[in-house]
């Protein structure tokens, strides 16, 4: 976990607000009631935990660098939400940071709480698959949400998650669109998956656990072989690293953007959001569901999320499955 102490959080904090600009010792221990002897103490512990802060005498202090990590420190300053990052729980390395949040929900974390993770060491994709998550170049987390959702709906929120992924990306400058159910791709290639699992019973949810995966600044050789392919990050399609950080932060932010329009307006707005951005439908497809093999052209998302596909049998409604793009991608 992170190690600051609340006052070198909240000395962070108002450096980072000041953005660019300098600010005084003494406006810094005149807001946050502490001496001046302690704003420096706290100064140098920030420095010890890679903060770059420039002290300079008659102007002050200001924030020249962040570590390239996404601990509370670095991102609370930026966030701006209600729920979603309410809490933080960051670790430098996790089995899976899904499966940290789902031992949290179980153990009665709230609505919004987050798990990130700088690496994990058994990150899951969907049906079984590893999700790759070498340190430091991506951003893997994982959300705990409590919908007042029946179960049935609960699918609802991966679309959900993949609009808000999206639209991330797109600020971040790359073309990205979406796969069924909710791989965002750029140029064909995979940018990000989401992986969302749930706890319920017959009548209501008690947690659903988003995961969500985007790569950010893997270089080609950091993903497996197998995959070069058909796998691409930010650092790849713009030429240059990205601030993981901020990226972090519009993921969380779009996030509960996507969540309230959901809460508030329902399915048809998520429906019709899906619509705008995904790259499946009008696309000659392959699904692969419930071992079955399904060839035909993608038509339409229905009202409950369910992929129809017709083929020479006619219209199948696909509710789970994996699809493969056969052209036009
Ligand atoms: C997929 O496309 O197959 C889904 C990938 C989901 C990966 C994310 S990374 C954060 C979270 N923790 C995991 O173990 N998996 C999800």
């Amino acid at each position: 976990m992170s190690d600051a102490t609340p006052s070198e959080e909240l000395v962070l904090t108002f450096l980072a607000e000041a953005g660019e600009a300098f600010v005084s010792g003494e406006a810094i221990s005149d807001k946050l009631g502490l001496t001046r002897a302690a704003v420096w103490k706290h100064v140098e512990a920030l420095r010890g935990q890679g903060y770059r802060i420039e002290a300079v005498p008659a102007r002050g202090y200001r924030l020249a660098e962040v570590p390239d990590r996404l601990g509370p420190l670095e991102l609370r300053p930026l966030l701006n939400t209600h729920d979603v990052g309410r809490e933080i729980h960051w670790y430098e390395e996790l089995g899976s940071t899904s499966d940290r949040a789902k031992e949290l929900a179980d153990d009665g974390a709230e609505h919004g709480e987050v798990v990130i993770a700088e690496a994990q060491t058994a990150g899951r994709g969907r049906r079984g698959r590893v999700w790759a998550s070498p340190p430091r170049r991506n951003v893997t987390f994982s959300v705990v949400l409590r919908p007042d959702l029946p179960p049935g709906r609960a699918p609802e929120l991966t679309l959900v998650a993949s609009i808000a992924v999206c639209e991330a990306l797109r600020q971040a400058g790359v073309d990205a669109g979406i796969k069924w159910p909710n791989d965002v791709l750029v140029g064909g290639r995979k940018i990000a998956g989401i992986l969302t699992e749930l706890a319920a019973e017959p009548d209501r949810v008690h947690w659903v656990v988003i995961g969500v995966g985007v790569n950010v600044n893997a270089r080609a050789e950091d993903f497996p072989p197998e995959l070069r392919g058909q796998a691409t990050s930010l650092l790849i399609e713009r030429g240059g690293p990205a601030p993981r950080a901020l990226f972090a932060v519009a993921c969380l932010t779009a996030l509960e953007e996507w969540l309230d329009r959901h809460a508030e307006e329902g399915f048809g707005a998520i429906r019709a959001a899906w619509r705008e951005r995904n790259v499946t439908l009008g696309q000659q497809v392959l699904v692969q569901a419930d071992g079955r093999d399904i060839r035909g052209t993608a038509v339409d998302l229905d009202e409950q999320g369910a992929l129809l596909v017709r083929d020479a049998g006619g219209l199948q409604r696909i509710l789970a499955g994996d699809v493969t793009l056969l052209r036009g991608a």
